[in-house]
């Protein structure tokens, strides 16, 4: 059993690590251990003292080592003694601040718990679930503290529910998700921040003594910040060290807060964002928070990762296209953005189908009257005089070419300059007397209402059953403020930003589940809603605007600490970049693209014979090496940050196959070739080098590794594709 309790200690057991929590003899719910498995009780490490300015609670006092104050805790309360960042937060009628949640009880069950409106990690075998009670005895507000456990991909997940058991109104200021408070010692941690076009960056910083926070009141997880952070050893590498990765299964606006106290410990919280949050409970009502996700490595963060990508990708993403590997597209914005017409679509279609595309994807500028990006957001109707003779017409001539069609909506916005907004002008997010920020010339819409998702659900379902489309690009192009209501009363205002967040997945629900058969991709001006919520909706996200294939090493790189190749949208586009201007030779973008959906996002009739060679050349590539790129184990073998070079491989389960990809950024000259060490290979085993009479031992890849490619010129690349030699 994954989950053990005797008395009042609970332990949580995966594959390589334990979770310790226990409440002590005040029903205080302490945090004893998580990390390696060690056989014992871990409470042996926590002996307290008097520490100055650290109050006892009322039942120890003369007992003055016993504070709130210094006491590792599992969901910290504010207001009542421990002054170090609490988990959750509360005003009560009489408003008064405190919140006590002593431990009431416990239960353990046979698989993994949900979250009500929300997405969550699902399934998985052996999976139990710990739920915790807890009450504050003086306003009757309690807590359910939920542990989900995936022995197998040591994952443990966290969720807490809070409900107002008493008689008055409760008006929550906080309710994270998650809160960790590790022993004293030396921590650095990692986070993923970028900005438009540049996501996804890690930066590494030893803790200092405060509060140190990543967050995004953006109403989405947000290009600047990603959702997902990592606490570690200073000494943790890819393969050494100890770390704990933490990520929040949630879309929306978050904080993950780490505070290095003055003890030198630190403690990890992470959920809603609270600066635009707050949410009024009435006596009997319940408030669920997203889930949040954690795993522990003492392997490094290569471990890590290993579990977060099988997580995401097996217990995550769902429906039909959850393992299948993805079709190749051809997606029209950079070929043609705003201007085209059904003549130019057919044209790519016709060409890209010859170059072995599986599908067409006509992005932004099909709708409406939607020629530049001001205008028709919200007019889910074709624009015939662009697509002469419909959609459907469109669609059957491109399936005629052998090519499924997919389409681009970006259901949450309305452009004031469209016929939705003159018929609906108060469906517009914005405040009564105040003028609304625009955002590439565009409101958000108050999915919160019901009527308006009702609008979406229909407009969207006419188009998608009125042609055979097989694919929808989900964008949304700015980030939300303003946040106010029609259909809520003032003293739920604060609440507007998670409803928003619960309204999106309940219409990407009702969407999703009406039509199976299409695949999702996520998109939000590139990855600026790229987190683990959106993953359960639509199994890959277009992971940046900026197609670059220099810059894009660098945003995978991010990108893979936590979230799987298959999740990554990535595609081949032309030269000189739309984004940077520079020019990468053919070979290192598509290289580049193979780690992710691959796709192209180009004029293929601008294409020399040349490079339409390439193309079908590295179709036919992607196509043999995909189940293995997006089932395979994926290790980084370099730090693209720092290296001259991208070097990254995927190995198949049973380390029969090797597939090893790189891009050496600069030349270099009277310099020997650089050594890369393989991982992941079985050392008995014998492999060739794929086109060579090669053979090499899988110890010899590990300890010697092999040389990249001499180069001639920027961006050289490296391919080497190792197969068991039986
Ligand atoms: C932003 C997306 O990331 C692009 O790929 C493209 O779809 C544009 N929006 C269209 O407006």
């Amino acid at each position: 059993m994954a989950i053990r309790a005797e008395e009042q200690s609970f332990t949580i057991e995966t594959k390589r690590t334990v979770y310790q929590l226990k409440a002590d003899k005040f029903g205080v719910l302490r945090h004893i251990w998580y990390g390696a498995k060690t056989g014992c009780d871990m409470e042996y490490l926590q002996v307290y003292r008097d520490v100055g300015f650290a109050g006892n609670i009322y039942e120890a006092s003369g007992t003055r080592d016993y504070s709130m104050n210094t006491m590792l805790l599992e969901y910290p309360c504010e207001g009542i003694g421990d002054y170090r960042i609490g988990a959750v937060s509360a005003i009560h009628g009489d408003g008064s601040c405190a919140l006590d949640l002593r431990y009431t009880g416990c239960r353990i069950i046979d698989g993994k718990y949900s979250v009500p409106g929300m997405p969550a990690v699902y399934g998985g075998e052996n999976a139990q679930t710990l739920e915790i009670y807890l009450h504050d005895t003086a306003t009757g507000v309690e807590a359910v503290l939920r542990y989900g456990v995936l022995p197998e991909l040591d994952i443990i997940t966290r969720s807490a529910c809070i409900i107002n058991n008493g008689s008055g109104s409760v008006m929550l200021k906080k309710a994270h998700s998650l809160s960790l408070d590790l022993l004293k010692g030396e921590y650095d941690w990692i986070h993923f921040c970028g900005r438009h076009a540049m996501e996804r960056q890690p930066e590494r910083a030893r803790l200092i003594h405060g509060v140190q926070r990543v967050s995004s009141s953006r109403g989405t997880s947000s290009h600047q910040q990603n959702p997902a952070v990592i606490v570690c050893s200073p000494d943790c590498t890819e393969t050494n060290g100890s770390c704990v990765g933490a990520m929040l299964v949630y879309s929306g606006g978050f904080s993950a807060d780490i505070e290095y106290d003055q003890l030198g410990r630190a403690r990890l919280v992470m959920g809603i964002d609270p600066d635009t949050f707050s949410w009024r409970l009435e006596a009997g009502e319940s408030f669920y928070t997203p889930e949040a996700v954690m795993c522990f490595s003492n392997a490094g963060f290569e471990r890590m990762s290993h579990n977060f990508h099988r997580l995401i990708r097996e217990n995550i993403c769902r429906g039909k296209y959850k393992d299948s590997v993805r079709p190749v597209l051809i997606n029209s914005w950079e070929a043609s953005y705003f201007d085209f017409d059904d003549e130019k679509l057919l044209d790519i279609a016709k060409k890209s189908a010859e170059l072995g595309c599986d599908m067409l994807v006509m992005d932004d500028g099909w709708f409406g009257n939607r020629n530049n990006d001001d205008s028709a957001l919200g007019d889910w109707f074709v624009n015939e005089k662009k697509l002469k003779g419909g959609l459907n017409a469109l669609t059957k001539k491109v399936k005629a070419l052998g090519m499924d069609f997919g389409i681009w909506f970006e259901p949450e916005m309305i452009s004031e300059d469209s016929e939705l907004c003159r018929e609906h002008p108060d469906w517009a997010i914005r405040i009564p007397g105040r003028a609304p920020v625009l955002s590439r010339c565009q409101l958000v819409l108050d999915i919160t209402r019901s009527e308006v998702r009702e609008y979406l659900f229909n407009s969207i379902s006419s188009i998608l059953s009125g042609a055979d489309i097989s694919y929808v690009k989900w964008d949304m192009n700015r980030s939300i403020c303003d946040w106010y209501s029609a259909a809520l009363p003032p003293e739920r205002m604060g609440e507007m930003p998670h409803r928003y967040v619960l309204a999106l997945y309940e219409l990407l629900e009702r969407l999703t589940a009406a039509f199976p058969d299409v695949l999702f991709e996520g998109c939000s001006g590139g990855g600026g809603r790229f987190d683990a919520g959106m993953l359960y909706y639509s199994p890959q996200i277009w992971c940046s605007d900026n197609t670059d294939a220099f810059d894009r090493t660098r945003i995978q790189y991010g990108t893979s600490f936590f979230y799987p190749v298959s999740a990554v949208g990535s595609h081949v586009s032309a030269v000189p970049n739309h984004q940077t201007g520079r020019e990468i030779p053919f070979e290192a973008r598509s290289v580049t693209a193979m780690a992710g959906s691959f796709g192209y996002e180009l004029d293929p009739a601008k294409l020399s014979e040349q490079e339409r060679q390439a193309v079908k050349e590295q179709i036919i590539r992607f196509k043999k090496y995909a189940p293995l790129i997006h089932r395979g184990t994926y290790y980084r073998l370099s730090d693209p940050m720092s290296d001259n070079y991208a070097v990254w491989e995927f190995v198949s389960a049973d380390k029969a196959e090797m597939l090893v990809f790189g891009v050496i950024f600069r030349a270099e000259t009277n310099m020997l070739r650089t050594g890369i060490r393989l991982r992941g290979a079985d050392a008995e085993k014998r492999y060739r080098l794929e086109g060579t009479d090669m053979v090499y031992t899988g110890a010899a890849l590990t300890e010697g590794g092999i040389l990249l490619p001499d180069t001639w010129g920027d961006f050289t690349t490296a391919e080497f594709h190792f197969v068991e030699e039986k």
